[in-house]
Protein backbone atom coordinates (compact mmCIF):
# COMPACT_ATOMS: atom_id res chain seq x y z
CA UNK A 1 0.00 0.00 0.00
CA UNK A 2 2.03 3.09 -1.23
CA UNK A 3 1.69 5.74 1.19
CA UNK A 4 2.21 9.35 1.22
CA UNK A 5 3.22 11.69 3.99
CA UNK A 6 2.12 15.30 3.15
CA UNK A 7 4.22 16.78 5.63
CA UNK A 8 3.01 20.67 6.46
CA UNK A 9 6.39 22.29 7.80
CA UNK A 10 8.16 19.83 6.11
CA UNK A 11 11.75 21.61 6.42
CA UNK A 12 11.45 21.73 10.73
CA UNK A 13 13.00 19.71 12.79
CA UNK A 14 10.19 17.20 13.93
CA UNK A 15 9.72 16.69 9.66
CA UNK A 16 13.64 16.53 8.60
CA UNK A 17 13.98 13.57 11.53
CA UNK A 18 11.05 11.58 10.50
CA UNK A 19 12.06 11.62 6.84
CA UNK A 20 16.30 10.78 8.06
CA UNK A 21 14.42 8.45 10.45
CA UNK A 22 12.12 6.64 7.96
CA UNK A 23 15.02 5.86 5.57
CA UNK A 24 17.43 4.60 8.46
CA UNK A 25 14.78 2.34 9.07
CA UNK A 26 13.75 1.41 4.99
CA UNK A 27 17.76 0.81 5.09
CA UNK A 28 17.80 -1.24 7.81
CA UNK A 29 20.32 1.18 9.77
CA UNK A 30 18.32 1.68 12.41
CA UNK A 31 16.10 -0.10 14.85
CA UNK A 32 12.48 1.21 15.27
CA UNK A 33 12.56 2.30 18.45
CA UNK A 34 9.82 5.29 19.87
CA UNK A 35 7.86 3.40 16.98
CA UNK A 36 4.24 1.91 18.94
CA UNK A 37 2.71 0.49 15.30
CA UNK A 38 5.71 -1.63 15.66
CA UNK A 39 4.93 -3.25 19.10
CA UNK A 40 3.68 -6.48 19.10
CA UNK A 41 0.07 -6.24 19.13
CA UNK A 42 -0.02 -4.15 15.41
CA UNK A 43 2.16 -7.09 13.86
CA UNK A 44 -0.21 -8.63 11.88
CA UNK A 45 -2.26 -5.19 10.73
CA UNK A 46 -2.67 -4.09 7.39
CA UNK A 47 0.14 -1.17 8.08
CA UNK A 48 1.74 0.49 5.09
CA UNK A 49 5.56 -0.68 5.66
CA UNK A 50 8.57 2.03 5.94
CA UNK A 51 9.27 0.99 2.32
CA UNK A 52 5.57 2.07 1.33
CA UNK A 53 5.90 5.35 2.64
CA UNK A 54 6.98 8.26 0.53
CA UNK A 55 7.45 11.65 2.05
CA UNK A 56 5.98 15.47 0.43
CA UNK A 57 4.85 18.86 2.14
CA UNK A 58 4.76 22.42 2.02
CA UNK A 59 7.19 24.82 4.14
CA UNK A 60 7.63 28.44 3.98
CA UNK A 61 11.35 27.89 4.74
CA UNK A 62 13.60 26.89 1.58
CA UNK A 63 16.48 25.72 3.65
CA UNK A 64 17.27 22.34 1.89
CA UNK A 65 16.29 19.20 3.75
CA UNK A 66 19.94 18.03 3.30
CA UNK A 67 21.29 21.11 5.09
CA UNK A 68 18.61 20.87 7.76
CA UNK A 69 19.34 17.07 8.53
CA UNK A 70 23.01 18.42 8.27
CA UNK A 71 22.69 21.04 10.90
CA UNK A 72 20.68 18.36 13.22
CA UNK A 73 23.57 15.75 12.85
CA UNK A 74 25.70 18.73 14.24
CA UNK A 75 23.42 19.51 16.89
CA UNK A 76 23.32 15.68 18.10
CA UNK A 77 19.79 14.96 17.15
CA UNK A 78 20.53 12.74 14.40
CA UNK A 79 23.96 10.23 14.47
CA UNK A 80 26.49 12.45 12.60
CA UNK A 81 27.35 11.07 9.03
CA UNK A 82 23.64 9.63 8.73
CA UNK A 83 22.69 12.69 6.14
CA UNK A 84 25.38 11.94 4.31
CA UNK A 85 24.65 7.91 3.70
CA UNK A 86 20.79 9.17 2.79
CA UNK A 87 21.71 11.53 0.68
CA UNK A 88 19.56 9.91 -2.33
CA UNK A 89 16.73 9.64 -0.30
CA UNK A 90 16.80 13.41 1.32
CA UNK A 91 17.43 14.82 -2.20
CA UNK A 92 13.92 13.10 -3.12
CA UNK A 93 12.03 13.89 -0.62
CA UNK A 94 13.22 17.39 -0.76
CA UNK A 95 11.84 17.55 -4.54
CA UNK A 96 8.47 16.56 -3.31
CA UNK A 97 8.49 19.66 -1.04
CA UNK A 98 6.51 22.67 -2.61
CA UNK A 99 6.45 26.27 -1.28
CA UNK A 100 3.38 27.27 0.83
CA UNK A 101 1.15 29.12 -1.00
CA UNK A 102 0.74 32.42 0.39
CA UNK A 103 -2.20 33.09 2.33
CA UNK A 104 -2.33 36.86 1.12
CA UNK A 105 -2.73 35.57 -2.28
CA UNK A 106 -5.25 37.27 -4.86
CA UNK A 107 -8.41 35.13 -4.66
CA UNK A 108 -8.72 34.97 -1.18
CA UNK A 109 -8.40 31.60 0.63
CA UNK A 110 -10.32 29.35 -1.88
CA UNK A 111 -7.32 29.64 -4.35
CA UNK A 112 -5.35 29.22 -1.70
CA UNK A 113 -6.52 25.97 -0.55
CA UNK A 114 -6.92 25.12 -4.40
CA UNK A 115 -3.29 25.55 -4.59
CA UNK A 116 -2.85 23.40 -1.66
CA UNK A 117 -5.16 20.60 -3.24
CA UNK A 118 -3.30 20.82 -7.16
CA UNK A 119 -0.03 19.88 -4.86
CA UNK A 120 -1.79 17.13 -3.11
CA UNK A 121 -3.35 15.48 -6.02
CA UNK A 122 -0.32 16.06 -8.20
CA UNK A 123 1.56 14.31 -5.49
CA UNK A 124 -0.55 11.44 -5.07
CA UNK A 125 -1.37 10.63 -9.19
CA UNK A 126 2.20 11.87 -10.26
CA UNK A 127 3.53 9.12 -7.52
CA UNK A 128 0.92 6.31 -8.07
CA UNK A 129 0.16 6.54 -4.27
CA UNK A 130 -2.86 4.59 -2.59
CA UNK A 131 -3.22 7.23 -0.46
CA UNK A 132 -1.94 10.16 1.08
CA UNK A 133 -2.24 11.47 4.90
CA UNK A 134 -1.54 15.03 5.44
CA UNK A 135 0.57 15.56 8.78
CA UNK A 136 0.66 18.71 10.07
CA UNK A 137 4.25 19.70 11.72
CA UNK A 138 4.41 23.49 11.32
CA UNK A 139 4.87 26.14 13.77
CA UNK A 140 2.32 26.45 16.34
CA UNK A 141 0.02 29.24 15.31
CA UNK A 142 -2.25 31.28 18.20
CA UNK A 143 -5.77 29.99 19.27
CA UNK A 144 -8.14 30.75 15.57
CA UNK A 145 -10.21 33.57 16.10
CA UNK A 146 -13.48 32.42 16.34
CA UNK A 147 -15.70 32.95 12.79
CA UNK A 148 -19.55 32.47 11.90
CA UNK A 149 -18.18 30.70 8.83
CA UNK A 150 -16.82 27.70 11.28
CA UNK A 151 -19.94 26.38 11.80
CA UNK A 152 -21.16 24.65 9.06
CA UNK A 153 -19.66 23.54 5.82
CA UNK A 154 -21.77 25.98 3.86
CA UNK A 155 -20.84 28.92 5.34
CA UNK A 156 -17.57 27.99 5.52
CA UNK A 157 -17.39 27.52 1.36
CA UNK A 158 -19.33 30.85 0.46
CA UNK A 159 -17.08 32.96 3.41
CA UNK A 160 -14.05 30.77 1.51
CA UNK A 161 -14.88 32.77 -1.80
CA UNK A 162 -14.52 35.88 -0.26
CA UNK A 163 -11.46 38.50 0.45
CA UNK A 164 -11.53 38.14 4.11
CA UNK A 165 -9.03 35.38 5.85
CA UNK A 166 -11.25 33.22 8.07
CA UNK A 167 -9.04 30.08 8.22
CA UNK A 168 -5.61 30.22 10.24
CA UNK A 169 -3.06 28.51 8.20
CA UNK A 170 -3.66 25.04 9.74
CA UNK A 171 -7.39 24.96 9.41
CA UNK A 172 -7.11 26.14 5.57
CA UNK A 173 -4.77 23.15 5.19
CA UNK A 174 -7.11 20.76 6.70
CA UNK A 175 -9.60 21.71 4.63
CA UNK A 176 -7.23 21.34 1.25
CA UNK A 177 -6.28 18.06 2.48
CA UNK A 178 -9.79 16.72 3.18
CA UNK A 179 -11.13 18.05 -0.32
CA UNK A 180 -8.74 16.52 -2.02
CA UNK A 181 -9.44 13.09 -0.32
CA UNK A 182 -6.80 12.98 2.10
CA UNK A 183 -7.04 11.98 5.80
CA UNK A 184 -5.62 14.57 8.14
CA UNK A 185 -3.41 14.57 11.55
CA UNK A 186 -2.87 17.72 13.75
CA UNK A 187 0.41 17.03 15.75
CA UNK A 188 0.24 20.44 17.13
CA UNK A 189 -1.96 22.69 19.62
CA UNK A 190 -3.67 24.88 16.27
CA UNK A 191 -6.75 24.30 15.04
CA UNK A 192 -6.45 21.92 12.17
CA UNK A 193 -9.51 20.33 11.32
CA UNK A 194 -11.44 20.93 14.61
CA UNK A 195 -13.81 22.73 13.28
CA UNK A 196 -17.35 22.38 12.83
CA UNK A 197 -17.43 22.89 9.14
CA UNK A 198 -14.40 20.48 8.56
CA UNK A 199 -15.82 17.55 10.89
CA UNK A 200 -18.56 18.10 8.35
CA UNK A 201 -16.18 18.48 5.49
CA UNK A 202 -14.54 14.70 7.03
CA UNK A 203 -17.48 13.19 7.32
CA UNK A 204 -19.23 14.52 3.83
CA UNK A 205 -15.97 12.82 2.60
CA UNK A 206 -15.85 9.95 4.33
CA UNK A 207 -12.28 10.44 5.47
CA UNK A 208 -10.98 10.00 9.10
CA UNK A 209 -9.05 12.83 11.05
CA UNK A 210 -6.56 12.76 14.33
CA UNK A 211 -5.31 15.21 16.62
CA UNK A 212 -4.16 17.37 18.49
CA UNK A 213 -1.00 18.47 19.65
CA UNK A 214 1.82 15.20 20.10
CA UNK A 215 2.37 14.27 24.05
CA UNK A 216 6.23 13.50 23.61
CA UNK A 217 7.65 15.06 27.13
CA UNK A 218 6.24 16.22 30.04
CA UNK A 219 1.96 15.73 29.34
CA UNK A 220 3.00 12.34 28.80
CA UNK A 221 4.91 11.34 31.70
CA UNK A 222 1.71 13.39 33.34
CA UNK A 223 -0.44 11.09 31.70
CA UNK A 224 1.09 8.10 33.36
CA UNK A 225 2.19 9.74 37.11
CA UNK A 226 -1.65 11.55 37.32
CA UNK A 227 -3.48 8.26 37.06
CA UNK A 228 -1.19 6.58 39.41
CA UNK A 229 -1.99 9.16 42.16
CA UNK A 230 -5.58 9.33 42.07
CA UNK A 231 -5.60 5.44 41.75
CA UNK A 232 -3.66 5.76 45.50
CA UNK A 233 -6.23 8.02 46.15
CA UNK A 234 -3.81 10.56 47.15
CA UNK A 235 -4.81 13.98 46.98
CA UNK A 236 -2.77 15.94 44.38
CA UNK A 237 -2.71 19.63 45.81
CA UNK A 238 -0.29 21.26 43.55
CA UNK A 239 1.25 20.29 40.30
CA UNK A 240 4.12 23.13 38.96
CA UNK A 241 5.79 22.45 35.25
CA UNK A 242 8.62 24.65 34.08
CA UNK A 243 9.38 24.08 30.36
CA UNK A 244 12.75 24.91 28.57
CA UNK A 245 13.43 24.47 24.93
CA UNK A 246 15.48 26.47 22.12
CA UNK A 247 15.29 25.22 18.38
CA UNK A 248 12.57 26.78 15.99
CA UNK A 249 8.97 25.30 18.71
CA UNK A 250 11.10 26.93 21.71
CA UNK A 251 11.48 30.13 19.29
CA UNK A 252 7.60 30.06 18.02
CA UNK A 253 6.69 29.51 21.64
CA UNK A 254 8.78 32.34 23.38
CA UNK A 255 5.46 34.23 21.56
CA UNK A 256 2.65 34.66 24.00
CA UNK A 257 -0.27 34.78 21.82
CA UNK A 258 1.24 31.08 20.25
CA UNK A 259 2.25 29.47 23.54
CA UNK A 260 -1.70 30.18 24.53
CA UNK A 261 -2.48 26.90 22.38
CA UNK A 262 0.41 25.06 23.80
CA UNK A 263 -0.74 26.15 27.60
CA UNK A 264 -3.99 25.13 26.65
CA UNK A 265 -2.96 21.56 26.03
CA UNK A 266 -0.73 21.12 28.25
CA UNK A 267 -3.09 22.28 31.04
CA UNK A 268 -6.00 18.88 30.08
CA UNK A 269 -4.63 15.95 31.30
CA UNK A 270 -4.74 16.82 35.27
CA UNK A 271 -8.08 17.92 35.51
CA UNK A 272 -8.99 15.19 33.23
CA UNK A 273 -7.94 12.00 35.48
CA UNK A 274 -7.37 13.99 39.00
CA UNK A 275 -11.18 15.35 38.78
CA UNK A 276 -10.54 18.27 39.70
CA UNK A 277 -8.38 21.52 39.42
CA UNK A 278 -4.96 22.00 41.33
CA UNK A 279 -2.36 24.72 41.90
CA UNK A 280 0.33 25.20 39.76
CA UNK A 281 0.77 25.92 35.98
CA UNK A 282 2.64 25.33 33.27
CA UNK A 283 5.30 27.85 31.89
CA UNK A 284 7.41 27.59 28.39
CA UNK A 285 10.87 29.75 28.34
CA UNK A 286 12.85 29.71 24.90
CA UNK A 287 16.37 28.72 25.92
CA UNK A 288 17.89 28.66 22.65
CA UNK A 289 21.44 26.99 23.62
CA UNK A 290 19.39 23.86 24.44
CA UNK A 291 18.21 23.45 20.46
CA UNK A 292 15.52 20.60 20.32
CA UNK A 293 16.32 19.04 23.84
CA UNK A 294 13.82 19.83 26.38
CA UNK A 295 13.71 19.96 29.74
CA UNK A 296 10.81 19.35 32.25
CA UNK A 297 11.33 20.46 35.85
CA UNK A 298 8.01 19.33 37.16
CA UNK A 299 7.44 19.57 40.94
CA UNK A 300 4.31 17.92 43.09
CA UNK A 301 2.53 18.21 46.23
CA UNK A 302 0.16 15.78 47.40
CA UNK A 303 -1.98 14.75 50.77
CA UNK A 304 -1.98 11.16 52.15
CA UNK A 305 -3.66 9.62 55.42
CA UNK A 306 -4.43 12.36 57.71
CA UNK A 307 -3.75 15.31 56.26
CA UNK A 308 0.37 14.20 55.78
CA UNK A 309 1.39 16.39 53.17
CA UNK A 310 4.55 15.18 50.91
CA UNK A 311 5.87 16.18 47.59
CA UNK A 312 7.73 14.88 44.29
CA UNK A 313 9.78 16.20 41.65
CA UNK A 314 10.89 15.07 38.21
CA UNK A 315 13.21 16.25 35.97
CA UNK A 316 12.66 15.37 32.10
CA UNK A 317 15.73 15.69 29.37
CA UNK A 318 14.39 15.02 26.03
CA UNK A 319 15.17 15.10 22.19
CA UNK A 320 11.83 16.40 21.26
CA UNK A 321 12.54 15.72 17.15
CA UNK A 322 13.81 12.47 18.37
CA UNK A 323 10.76 11.45 20.15
CA UNK A 324 8.58 13.24 17.92
CA UNK A 325 9.38 12.02 14.55
CA UNK A 326 8.54 7.57 15.63
CA UNK A 327 5.26 9.06 16.48
CA UNK A 328 4.46 11.02 13.26
CA UNK A 329 5.34 7.77 11.54
CA UNK A 330 2.87 5.75 13.97
CA UNK A 331 0.50 8.32 13.31
CA UNK A 332 0.38 8.77 9.47
CA UNK A 333 0.22 4.55 9.85
CA UNK A 334 -2.82 4.21 11.86
CA UNK A 335 -4.56 7.30 9.74
CA UNK A 336 -3.85 5.14 6.23
CA UNK A 337 -5.01 2.41 8.53
CA UNK A 338 -8.83 4.15 9.53
CA UNK A 339 -8.79 5.44 6.00
CA UNK A 340 -8.52 2.06 3.86
CA UNK A 341 -10.78 0.70 7.21
CA UNK A 342 -13.33 3.37 5.72
CA UNK A 343 -13.10 5.12 9.27
CA UNK A 344 -14.72 8.97 8.99
CA UNK A 345 -14.85 11.57 10.85
CA UNK A 346 -12.47 12.05 14.45
CA UNK A 347 -10.54 9.09 15.72
CA UNK A 348 -10.82 9.52 18.93
CA UNK A 349 -8.79 5.97 19.73
CA UNK A 350 -5.74 7.64 18.08
CA UNK A 351 -6.11 9.96 21.39
CA UNK A 352 -2.72 7.83 23.23
CA UNK A 353 -0.46 10.44 21.25
CA UNK A 354 -2.11 13.51 21.89
CA UNK A 355 -2.34 16.16 24.75
CA UNK A 356 -5.85 17.31 23.67
CA UNK A 357 -7.31 13.93 21.88
CA UNK A 358 -9.99 14.82 19.36
CA UNK A 359 -13.74 13.53 20.74
CA UNK A 360 -12.02 12.38 23.73
CA UNK A 361 -11.88 13.11 27.39
CA UNK A 362 -9.66 9.93 28.49
CA UNK A 363 -5.90 11.12 29.15
CA UNK A 364 -4.38 8.30 31.08
CA UNK A 365 -1.77 6.50 29.17
CA UNK A 366 -2.51 2.95 29.88
CA UNK A 367 -6.39 3.54 29.47
CA UNK A 368 -5.45 5.13 26.16
CA UNK A 369 -3.30 2.18 24.96
CA UNK A 370 -6.14 -0.31 25.87
CA UNK A 371 -8.36 1.92 23.67
CA UNK A 372 -5.93 2.14 20.40
CA UNK A 373 -5.09 -1.93 20.41
CA UNK A 374 -8.48 -2.52 19.98
CA UNK A 375 -9.50 -0.36 17.52
CA UNK A 376 -6.37 -0.80 15.33
CA UNK A 377 -7.63 -4.53 15.34
CA UNK A 378 -11.19 -4.11 14.52
CA UNK A 379 -10.04 -1.68 11.69
CA UNK A 380 -7.50 -4.02 10.49
CA UNK A 381 -10.04 -7.03 10.35
CA UNK A 382 -12.10 -4.77 8.87
N1 LIG B 1 8.84 17.90 19.00
C1 LIG B 1 7.88 17.54 19.78
O1 LIG B 1 8.07 16.76 20.69
C2 LIG B 1 6.50 18.08 19.55
C3 LIG B 1 5.45 17.61 20.34
C4 LIG B 1 4.17 18.11 20.11
C5 LIG B 1 3.96 19.06 19.13
N2 LIG B 1 5.00 19.51 18.40
C6 LIG B 1 4.71 20.55 17.40
O2 LIG B 1 5.25 20.18 16.14
C7 LIG B 1 5.49 21.38 15.39
C8 LIG B 1 6.86 21.28 14.74
O3 LIG B 1 7.89 21.34 15.71
P1 LIG B 1 9.38 21.59 15.21
O4 LIG B 1 10.24 21.44 16.40
O5 LIG B 1 9.66 20.79 13.98
O6 LIG B 1 9.30 23.15 14.82
P2 LIG B 1 10.15 23.89 13.71
O7 LIG B 1 10.03 25.34 14.03
O8 LIG B 1 11.51 23.31 13.59
O9 LIG B 1 9.39 23.58 12.34
C9 LIG B 1 8.21 24.20 11.93
C10 LIG B 1 8.24 24.35 10.42
O10 LIG B 1 6.96 24.85 10.01
C11 LIG B 1 7.20 25.77 8.94
N3 LIG B 1 6.00 26.61 8.76
C12 LIG B 1 5.60 27.66 9.52
N4 LIG B 1 4.44 28.16 9.03
C13 LIG B 1 4.12 27.42 7.94
C14 LIG B 1 3.03 27.45 7.03
N5 LIG B 1 2.06 28.36 7.10
N6 LIG B 1 3.01 26.52 6.03
C15 LIG B 1 4.00 25.59 5.93
N7 LIG B 1 5.04 25.52 6.78
C16 LIG B 1 5.10 26.42 7.78
C17 LIG B 1 8.45 26.51 9.39
O11 LIG B 1 9.07 27.17 8.30
C18 LIG B 1 9.29 25.35 9.93
O12 LIG B 1 10.10 24.76 8.93
C19 LIG B 1 5.33 22.55 16.37
O13 LIG B 1 4.05 23.14 16.21
C20 LIG B 1 5.41 21.86 17.72
O14 LIG B 1 4.71 22.57 18.74
C21 LIG B 1 6.27 19.04 18.57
Amino acid sequence: MRTGIWLVGARGSVATTTVVGAAALRAGMAPATGCVSMLEPFHDLPLPDFGDLVFGGHDIASTSLIKRAGELAEAGVLPLGLPDVLSLELAAADAEIRPAPSQGESGGQAAVAAAISADLTDFRDRLALDRVVVVNVSSTEPPATPHPAHASLALLRQALAGAEQVLPPSSLYAFAALESGCAFVDFTPSAGARLPALDELARERGLPYAGSDAKTGETLVKSVLAPMFARRALRVRSWSGTNLLGGGDGATLANPDHAISKNESKAMVLPAVLGHEVDGGVHIHNVPDLGDWKTAWDHITFEGFLGVRMSMQFTWNGCDSALAAPLVLDLARFAALAHQAGVVGPLPELGFFFKNPVASTEHALEAQYATLVEWARTAGAA
